[in-house]
């Protein structure tokens, strides 16, 4: 069945005051932040996102989007990259800077009850919407197995959690500074192909999705992706985030960002009957 968009309970989001309990660099050029946020980080479920004002002013009038790595005790973890203005504020933030987020918004990961062994791909930060699913999968007893790649072992990120869950954690580098040289698509391809997979779950660059896509496909494994787009307004208000679906244009903030990708229009060549 296909619906293309969010089948499943989501918490209502609330808008929160929280205070920076710790950020510290964790890879070259990303960091890893964590709030004080009991109301959000009670009822954010993996694959979910906040939105947040990093700061005052005219810079801020449109809160950054990122998404959940971890949520525990009444604390949420947010992995960065900084690319800009926001993001350089963030990197600067000291243990008790107060700022405000609204969460938890959007569509995540879905978990069906029959799965036994969920394979994870990590492309880059795309590791950060994987971290809380990966240590969820566990707890439910799923089998995780990870496949990650980075640029270069300096910017691999999530290892520690992923190897702290998964039975198994392969890595692929692009210089071969760390685990195989070449993409992740490489491991994952042969991942997949050896079988033994029920749910494949990925996020990364879109590229490297849409072929982790295929791979699964090819291996009639379900799989999902979580698709970033620019999003001001993050409630479904202002149509800045759509997402090409096989049942017309959805919006990634409130339908995604996580899609199956059989639903997502990478390319013509796919044909799936929409339901909606
Ligand atoms: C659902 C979702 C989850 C995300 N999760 C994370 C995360 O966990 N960690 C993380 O580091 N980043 C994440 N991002 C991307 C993050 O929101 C942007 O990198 C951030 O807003 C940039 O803010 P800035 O002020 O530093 O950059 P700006 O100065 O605003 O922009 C700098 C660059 O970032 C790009 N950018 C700006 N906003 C977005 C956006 N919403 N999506 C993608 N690119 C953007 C711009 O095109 C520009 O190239 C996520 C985005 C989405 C949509
Ligand atoms: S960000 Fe405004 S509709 Fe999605």
């Amino acid at each position: 069945m296909t619906t293309c968009g969010c089948a499943h309970h989501t918490p209502p989001r609330v808008l929160e005051n929280v205070t920076v309990v710790a950020n510290d660099r964790v890879a070259q050029g990303v960091g890893l932040v964590t709030f004080d946020s009991p109301r959000i980080a009670r009822d954010i479920q993996p694959g979910q996102f906040v939105h947040l004002r990093i700061a005052q002013g005219v810079d801020y009038l449109l809160r950054r989007p990122f998404s959940i790595y971890r949520a525990h005790a009444g604390r949420l973890e947010i992995l960065y990259q900084v690319v800009g203005r926001g993001t350089r504020d963030l990197a600067l933030a000291t243990p008790g800077t107060e700022m405000d987020m609204v969460g938890p918004l959007g569509c995540g990961w879905r978990i069906a009850d029959s799965t036994t062994h969920a394979l994870l791909v990590s492309g880059g930060l795309g590791a950060a919407p994987l971290g809380m699913l990966a240590e969820e999968l566990a707890e439910r007893g799923i089998a995780v197995t990870v496949a990650m790649g980075a640029p270069c072992g300096e910017r691999l990120v999530g290892r520690d959690l992923f190897e702290r869950v998964a039975r198994r954690v392969e890595i692929a580098t692009d210089d071969g500074s760390c685990g195989t040289a070449g993409f992740v698509t490489g491991v994952c391809g042969e991942m997949v192909a050896e079988g033994g997979y029920d749910a494949v779950y990925t996020c990364g660059p879109e590229p490297m999705q849409r072929i982790v896509a295929a791979q699964a496909a090819e291996a009639e494994v379900a799989c999902q992706v979580s698709l970033e787009r620019l999003m001001a307004c993050g409630i479904g208000v202002c149509l800045s985030c759509v997402v090409e679906t096989k049942c017309g244009l959805r919006r990634a903030c409130v339908d995604g960002p996580v899609f199956y990708a059989k639903e997502v229009v990478w390319d013509s060549a796919h044909d799936v009957t929409c339901e909606r």
